[in-house]
């Protein structure tokens, strides 16, 4: 089945229609820049041009920076403050005419890394991080997604952890890797503390020099890169859109998909 997956950004907007039996993606993808300011108006308007690009009249998965519940935005980290209590859902419906299920970024990557890539056949308790502008976070056990974790706002020396161990944390303040990895570890160990999860998984942009930080960390869990790296998003949405088309029974070898969008 094809589905077409939309990943919203801070900075881009990118999208491509997906085969989700085999998680992959059936051309390259498009992306358009994220409008600034990026108000709730604009940014459908380019998923609508993205819609169009592809000539697309079928069922669309769409990640979004924020808490999404119900296709309900409630927080604007990193993403204009207008979204707040936007019904995102509603909106991209009516701007594209086609069934959208929209969902956390972070839980959108999380899922398809379980699925098709570095958490596969995983049944314990799995973390993945993505360290990018902000730091997102997607939880499973079982395989099952805990949805809209928000672990990347924990405070840590008092700041919030995203802060100061985002990839954005390191551009900004010039850390060279072995203090930026110092960072990350301390996240990485309060995270141990209060969870204990089996696996990390480590996304986002920066995931793909994983060489430069991944031996400098040290966790108890076993720690590994993301393997979808930047079309995780794209990907991870087409699959959680399936339940749009047909109901999903969750078995110990399916993710389940957040469970509130379309009661
Ligand atoms: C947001 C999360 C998001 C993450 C990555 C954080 O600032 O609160 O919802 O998943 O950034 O984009």
């Amino acid at each position: 089945m094809q589905i077409l997956g939309i990943d919203i950004g801070g900075t881009g907007i990118k999208g491509a229609p997906v085969d989700i039996d085999s998680g992959q993606m059936l051309t390259e993808r498009h992306r358009i820049p994220t409008p600034q300011p990026s108000v709730p108006e604009a940014v459908a308007d380019v998923v609508a041009e993205i819609v169009n690009f592809f000539h697309w009249r079928g069922p669309i998965g769409c990640t979004f920076p924020s808490v999404v519940k119900s296709g309900v935005i409630h927080t604007a980290a990193n993403v204009d403050k207008r979204w707040i209590g936007t019904d995102a859902h509603a909106l991209f419906q009516q701007r594209t005419g086609c069934p959208v299920m929209v969902l956390n970024d972070a839980d959108a990557a999380g899922i398809a890394e379980m699925e098709f890539g570095a958490g596969r056949g995983h049944m314990g308790l799995v973390i993945m991080v993505t360290l990018g502008t902000g730091i997102g976070s997607a939880m499973f056990v079982r395989r099952t997604l805990v949805p809209n974790t928000e672990i990347g706002h924990l405070v840590i020396r008092g700041k919030d952890a995203e802060e100061r161990a985002s990839d954005r944390a390191r551009k900004e303040k010039e850390l060279d890797w072995e203090k930026w990895a110092e960072r990350v570890n301390e996240y990485l160990h309060y995270l141990e503390a209060l969870f204990w999860p089996d696996l990390f998984i480590i996304g986002g942009g920066v995931s793909a020099k994983y060489n430069k930080f991944l031996p400098l960390i040290e966790t108890r869990a076993e720690i590994v890169p993301a393997q979808l790296l930047n079309d995780a998003g794209i990907i991870g949405a087409a699959f959680a859109a399936r339940v749009l088309v047909e109901p999903v029974h969750p078995t110990p070898d399916s993710v389940m998909t957040p469970p509130d969008q379309n009661e």
